[in-house]
Order: C-alpha cells, then structure tokens, then sequence
C-alpha cells in the first residue's frame, strides 16, 4: 500500500438517507481524495419505486465493505483524521439510523468527533466544491427523488425555506410518467433520454401553481394524472397492456419533461426576485437533466443571474458533497453520540 506523505487532514462522510450506500474520503481543500457509491437499483427495480425496508436491509450489508474501499483508495493517514460525517436527515428512518451506527461506531473505535449534516444542505453544496468563489448568500434549488424546495441560504449550513412541492417531488414525478412510459425505474435519466427524440410542444400538459404569482410552492401530482390520461385515458390503469406507439411516447416525455422545467425555472427566478439574490445554486438528481440545465442556463444568462448547478456526478446522491461537514467543524458545530436521526425536513 502506498504511504501517505501529504500529511493532509481529512474527513471521512457517509452517506446512506434513501437507497444509495456511500461514503467518501474529502481533504481540507474540499477535494475528493476517494468517493465510493453502492447503488441499489437493480434491489427495487421490480417494486418500481424504493422499499424503505429492503434499503435499509442493503445499506446495513454494504455499509461495512464500502467504507472499506474508500479507506484503501484514499490510504490517507488515521492521525489526520478530522472527524466521521454523516447525513442523519431528512430521508427513510430505516435507512438513516445505519449510517448513523456506523458513523458512531467509528467515532468510538477510532476515538474520533462526529459531524451530523442535512443531506439537502449537501447536494446545495456540491456546487461550492466545485468553485473558489464564495457562493453565498445564494437561493438554492434542490430537485431530487425526495424533495423540490427554494431555499435563501445564508450560509452553507444556516437557511430559510421558501417554498416547495406541497405534493410529488420532481424526480418522483418522473419515475412514476417512466413506469407508464414502460422505463425501468428510477426512470429519470430514462424518460430525459426518451425525450430528445420527442416534440415539448405536442402536448401542452398543466404548469401547476404558476398561476398564483405569489406562490413559490410546487405541485406535479396533477401533471403526473394528465400524462396518465393522455396515454390510458381516466379510469384504467393497466399500463402494461399500453401499444403506445413509438412517436407518442416520445412526444408524452419531451411535453412532461417541458412542463416540469417550465415549473422550476419559473419559481427559481420567481424566488430570485423575491429575495434580491444574484446567485442561484442548483442540486440533486434531477440537476442532472440536461434540458433544465440548458433552460435555466439561459433563462440566469438573460437575467445577469450567476447559475451554479451542481457537477453531473454529484447530483445524485454521493458522500462527496458530504465535504459540507468541514463547513461546520470549521464552526465547531460537532454532534454528540447520542444525536438521533431527523427524517423530516427541516424549514430552517
Ligand atoms: O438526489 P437523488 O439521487 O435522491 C434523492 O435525494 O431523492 O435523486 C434521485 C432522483 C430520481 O427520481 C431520478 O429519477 C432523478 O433524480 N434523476 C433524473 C435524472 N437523473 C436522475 N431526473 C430527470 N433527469 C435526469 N437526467
Ligand atoms: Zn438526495
């Protein structure tokens, strides 16, 4: 095994909120010395949808053997070992609680200090570490499986929620148009591929909530049951049995992805204007679709608005944006063992 000579302090994050087991070895400059993710697709592929159960059963066999390859790959120093991180909120109880065990387990062994992060705080940040330029205050977007709220980000760790979906999440809402669709599940980065074969504008699904201009809420589970009475018409709901031709089903996915992406432009710089913001940091797993990038990269460029949307690879949940716990031991905002798990969402 190589030795170690940088002499470097580093922090070990771990990362296990919903169905992604990982963790990730991160130095003082924020950089990545290893980052490892196990994912559980193919465990609930079948349900079409992620079974808290199953997930935390998975999370508690690969724990041990993930962290373990981060420790060989990133061969750093145990002495320089700042302290353990890890997210204890907000995602599935089932899930949380094995991070957290292991987490506190290593700080026990290792007699190291822990540091409790937000997972949603994490996926804002993922677009700190990959600039030098402060990026605060900003209005941070985090679209995801679980969640799609507007925040005002003081800091990295201090902020107010603004608003947010009061039904469906975006990423939800695109794995549940992808199982009619006939994708495999999670079916976000299927439905977009899909997409750019189709026509956004053949059609014109609901944009829900645009209409109150006060409102920076967001709402999709009405867009989803349009779709579904698109390709099935109301009151059936066998999708298997669907012959949607090859055109249609294009067409559905490129209009659907177009009213989502209209939705989240719209409220982001809506919440812009609201708060007199310049900056407007974005993060989580739909981050990754290209069409929103493209659309809000114009839409900020019109507006002299500084866009910071979260790298590819750290939009879906990862342990390397877990970099946002130097953040708080830099505060000195250390937890004690006997901290819990929050799985709900935190307004502030
Ligand atoms: O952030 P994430 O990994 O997990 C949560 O914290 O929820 O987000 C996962 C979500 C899934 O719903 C997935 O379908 C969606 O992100 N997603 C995408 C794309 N890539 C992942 N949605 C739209 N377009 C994509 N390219
Ligand atoms: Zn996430």
């Amino acid at each position: 095994m190589p030795v170690d000579e940088s002499q470097q302090n580093w922090i070990l994050a771990i990362e296990s909120t919903c169905d992604e087991t990982a963790a990730a070895a991160i130095l003082d400059d924020r950089s990545v010395a290893a980052s490892v993710i196990a994912t559980q697709e193919a465990l609930h592929q079948r349900f079409e949808g992620v079974v808290p159960e199953i997930a935390a059963r998975a999370h508690l066999e690969r724990i041990l053997p993930v962290i373990d390859q981060v420790l060989r790959e990133a061969c750093l120093r145990r002495e320089r070992l700042q302290a353990i991180a890890v997210a204890n909120e907000p995602g599935l109880p089932g899930s949380l609680v094995v991070g957290l065990a292991a987490a506190k387990a290593l700080c026990l062994a290792w007699n190291k200090p822990l540091v409790t992060i937000d997972h949603i705080q994490a996926h804002l940040y993922a677009c700190q570490m990959a600039t030098s330029e402060n990026l605060y205050p900003n209005v941070g977007l985090v679209v995801s499986g679980g969640h799609t709220h507007l925040y005002h980000c003081h800091s990295p760790v201090h902020w107010e929620l603004l608003g947010g979906t009061i039904d469906d999440a975006a990423g939800e809402a695109f794995d549940k148009v992808a199982v009619m669709l006939g994708l495999p599940f999670p079916g976000g980065s299927h439905l977009a591929q899909l997409a750019q074969s189709g026509d956004p504008k053949a059609f014109d699904f609901p944009r829900p909530m645009l209409q109150d201009p006060q409102s920076l809420d967001f709402s999709f589970s009405g867009l989803k049951t349009s779709v579904r009475y698109q390709l099935v018409g109301p009151g059936k709901q066998d999708f298997d049995q669907l012959d949607v031709p090859a055109r249609k089903r294009a067409d559905v996915a490129a209009s659907f992805q177009q009213a989502v992406v209209d939705c989240i432009v719209e409220k982001s710089l809506r919440a812009l204007r609201r708060t007199g913001l310049k900056t407007l940091c974005v993060g989580g797993g739909v981050a990754a679709n290209r069409s929103l990038r493209d659309q809000l990269s114009k839409a900020c460029q019109r507006r002299r608005i500084s866009l910071h949307l979260a790298p590819r690879p750290w939009c879906t949940d990862n342990a390397a944006m877990g970099a946002i716990a130097w953040e708080k031991l830099e505060r000195g905002q250390f937890s004690a063992l006997d901290v819990d798990i929050t799985p709900g969402l935190r307004r502030g």
